[in-house]
């Protein structure tokens, strides 16, 4: 029987809350008993959410190491740029961790982390919900149980979408290193890059190269006509796909985040907060066109292994549907997937026939909704956390922070491969 896992939260953010709301489901499982954040307005929102008593909660990480509060593990979900800053103090207490990918911005703060860890004897999970979506431990059964025989090669796509790219990349929070500190390579496709690492067992990535661009979201694509504030000064906004007065007000996409800003207004009598910060001060309001974004829209990256196999992954930014492919070519058959039809196909040579053979591998994934929360991805991930701390059994996709590095070093690798157009070997 698992023991109750007592958490406290590094940042009393978005995805905090999600990895902690299992403490509402699962109360004999895990429970909340700090909260860190700077702003009083989130500290008060989480902290009663999680019903923390008002000592336990703190403006800093160095305001709750003096309490030297009693906890089984952290949560850190703080924002990239800080992840170094807020684990090294929190490990060096001992403090056990969950902690938000990208794990850190750069390759000496992912090995001070993960060597932190270790000096101080802390398990560290890695936020890698994709490998806990049942679409991955799929593909990964059929590959651990030898269906495709060895891997030759993989393919695989991230489709962002034209509204999450135009929410999260262009207008929002990940739109630009001097905002979050991380690329997009990271901010979004590390979990594709963990994944392909995951699928590939261990085999060590030796070069990697990359090109991609900012296309589409800049000033000189403007359709004419364009201001600067949807709801402003616009005359296509009418027929705009970026449209915020159509996202946010009336189709309402991810409105965790366009609603994440509102803590800095106040209600204007008579009118709707959403709709009257959208017209002044909050970021999501302005024309996509004309933001102060500088992560790219598109980008390609291929890994070669040090066992000779390759692997390539592709972001595109302003897809009309979003979705995850993944084609897995083997030395006996080849895998195909679409995360958001929940399809997985295993095909096999027909010997003496033109059609190959194809087997869809499960019928229940394709009636699974597999669209929100990393195609399920995240709930799973906070039950196996409560495992790993506890020391019980695991599942096939936990992600111990030693199994994360790979993934990271190809992103980081790929950046700088894509700066400087060539071709970089991944050294550790
Ligand atoms: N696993 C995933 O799929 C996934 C999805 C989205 C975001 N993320 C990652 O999760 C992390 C958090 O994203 P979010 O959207 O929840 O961010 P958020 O902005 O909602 O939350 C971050 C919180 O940290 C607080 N904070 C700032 N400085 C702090 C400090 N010094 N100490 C403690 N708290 C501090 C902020 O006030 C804020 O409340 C990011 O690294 C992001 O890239 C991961």
């Amino acid at each position: 029987m698992d023991k109750l896992v007592k958490v406290a939260l590094i940042g009393c953010g978005h995805r905090s809350e999600v990895y902690a709301s299992y403490s509402l489901q699962h109360p004999d499982l895990m429970k909340v008993v700090a909260v860190v954040d700077p702003k009083d307005v989130r500290l008060k929102k989480t902290g009663d959410m999680f019903s923390v008593s008002k000592e336990n909660r703190f403006h800093s990480v160095e305001e709750f190491l003096k309490a030297k509060i009693v906890a089984d593990a952290v949560i850190n979900g703080t924002m990239d740029a800080i992840h170094y800053k807020t684990s090294i103090p929190l490990l060096e207490a001992g403090y056990n961790m969950l902690l938000e990918k990208p794990i850190a911005l750069n390759k000496e703060e992912l090995l001070g982390i993960y060597r932190t860890s270790r000096k101080h004897n802390c398990k560290v999970m890695i936020c890698h919900v994709l490998r806990y979506a049942p679409f991955y431990v799929k593909i990964k059964e059929l590959i651990n149980d030898g269906a495709i025989g060895d891997i030759i090669q993989i393919v695989s796509e991230e489709n962002v979408s034209f509204h999450h790219m135009a929410t999260a990349f262009v207008r929002g929070k990940w739109r630009s290193i001097a905002s979050c500190g991380s690329e997009i390579m990271m901010a979004k496709c590390c979990h594709d890059l963990d994944v392909i690492s995951w699928l590939k067992s261990g085999v060590k990535p030796t070069y990697v190269s990359s090109l991609g661009g900012l296309y589409l979201y800049t000033e000189e694509k403007a359709p004419k006509g364009a201001g600067s504030k949807c709801l402003v000064d616009c005359d296509v906004e009418e027929n705009c796909i970026y449209s915020s007065k159509k996202m946010y007000l009336e189709a309402d996409v991810w409105s965790y985040y366009s609603r994440e800003y509102l803590d800095k207004f106040e209600q204007k009598e008579g009118e709707d907060l959403l709709e009257w910060s959208l017209k002044e001060n909050n970021p999501l309001g302005r024309c996509v066109y004309k933001c102060d974004n500088d992560v790219m829209d598109h980008q390609s990256v291929i890994i070669e292994y040090e066992d000779g196999t390759h692997a390539t992954h592709v972001l595109l930014g302003g897809t009309m549907r979003p979705s995850r492919t993944v084609h897995i070519v083997g030395t006996k058959a080849e895998i195909y997937g679409d995360i958001t039809s929940g399809e997985i196909y295993l095909r096999t040579a027909n010997i003496g026939k033109k059609e190959a053979g194809e087997e869809l591998c499960d019928e229940q994934l394709i009636k699974t909704d597999n669209s929100g929360g990393h195609g399920g991805g995240d709930y799973r991930l906070s039950a196996d956390f409560c495992h790993f701390i506890n020391g019980s059994s695991t599942s096939i996709s936990t992600t111990e922070i030693g199994d994360s590095i790979y993934g990271h070093m190809i992103g980081f690798e790929a950046d700088k491969a894509m700066k400087e157009k060539k071709v970089v070997k991944i050294n550790l």
